[in-house]
């Protein structure tokens, strides 16, 4: 049996690997709400790294910032000879540990190569962890569903992980719903079949030794938290697009450490610097401004400033005080909606 080591302290809660949507400027804005959460590139596929490997190109897909540590890289393939050299290169390049994805129901899934048509054929998965961890000293983990088409019974999924436990695997990070390869586009995939929490529940009870972390619609730490009562780590995917303040009490609530910030307006002067960086080296700040639309989410001004932002970065993208004017804006209209409080509880009193 393979040596697989154990996962970070940071798994307790995660930022899922999201394609579009996780790469290095998104991870640096979450990075600033949240010191502590554990941070996944999107997927990448184990030939894309073999390609830019030989033409020199590597830093495109794989280049990002210590700030954004702990930070694991998501591949993809099912080729256990080029995981094996994609797992080396990413231990080169500084990653802190290695994820297989097992869940991603995408078009290439019909070709065979990798995602969650792989669940049907755990003895590859494990195959392919076992070549990973033997590339690596790196912790080495798993992303699947809890099922996939018509292997979906929970007998299934226990034999599907006994089967890489058998193989030393210890980190399972299960999205709480099946996948249906046929019929349902990958954003269907994460609506349309039930989420089956109690399944994970299910799943840590009868291997209690292995960590197993939840996946699916976490929308609040409230849950987060219970779900930590539960499983051993959760992982956050879209919430953390729609609502990324949410990261802000991550650190004191589910690690004991400071927030960072005590008010969304303190963040606008980090990012700021961020884009200024950016600006200053030939890159567009958009890169990063468009993953912070949703920082005001639920609060007063959140659509004027999600509107203002777009608006500039198509109207004047080389500003170089998008964030100082919007600041403005947003504090505008703080202090707007708090006279409309004051002067509507005058009112009542009178
Ligand atoms: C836009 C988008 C892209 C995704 N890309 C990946 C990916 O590259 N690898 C992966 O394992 N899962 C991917 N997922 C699935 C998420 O990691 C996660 O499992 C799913 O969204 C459920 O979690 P949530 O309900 O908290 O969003 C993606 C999800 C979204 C919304």
């Amino acid at each position: 049996m393979s040596k697989f080591l154990p996962p970070l302290a940071s798994s307790r809660l995660s930022v899922a690997p999201m394609m579009d949507v996780t790469d290095r400027y998104f991870r640096t804005f979450i990075r600033l709400l949240s010191r502590r959460c554990l941070l996944y590139t999107e997927m990448i596929v184990d030939n894309t790294i073999a390609h830019a490997h030989k033409e020199g190109r590597l830093g495109k897909y794989l280049d990002f910032d210590p700030f954004e540590k702990p930070l694991i890289a998501q591949l993809g393939g099912s080729d256990k000879k080029s995981l094996f050299e994609a797992a080396k290169i990413l231990e080169d390049y500084g990653y802190d540990g290695i994820n297989l994805n097992v869940g991603c129901p995408s078009d290439r899934v019909q070709t065979g190569s990798f995602g969650a048509c792989l669940m049907k054929e755990p003895a590859l998965v494990a195959d392919c962890l076992v070549s990973i961890q033997s590339a690596v000293s790196l912790p080495v983990s798993v992303k699947h569903r809890i099922g996939v088409d018509e292997f979906d019974s929970e007998e299934y999924l226990h034999k599907f992980v006994q089967i890489l436990s058998d193989a030393g695997v210890r980190h399972f990070i299960v999205h709480a719903r099946k996948a249906w390869l046929k019929g349902l586009s990958p954003s269907e995939n994460r609506k349309i079949p039930p989420l089956r929490r109690d399944v994970v529940h299910r799943l840590k009870q009868a291997f209690p030794h292995l960590f197993i972390e939840t996946n699916g619609e976490i929308k609040s730490l409230t849950t987060a938290i219970q779900e930590l009562q539960l499983v051993d780590g959760v992982m956050i995917g879209r919430a953390a697009q729609d609502n990324p303040w949410l990261f802000s009490q991550v650190d004191p609530l589910i690690f004991g450490q400071p927030a960072p910030f005590e008010s969304r307006l303190d963040v606008l002067p980090h990012l700021q610097e961020i884009c200024l960086k950016l600006l200053s080296s030939g890159k567009r700040q958009h890169q990063i401004l468009r993953h912070i639309l949703g920082l005001f989410h639920a609060e007063p001004g959140a659509k004027v400033f999600r509107r203002f932002i777009t608006e500039e970065c198509h109207k004047t993208p080389n500003s170089p005080d998008i964030l100082i004017r919007s600041l403005e804006l947003i504090t505008a209209e703080y202090r707007r909606i708090a006279n409309t409080i004051q002067q509507s509880s005058e009112i009542s009193e009178v």
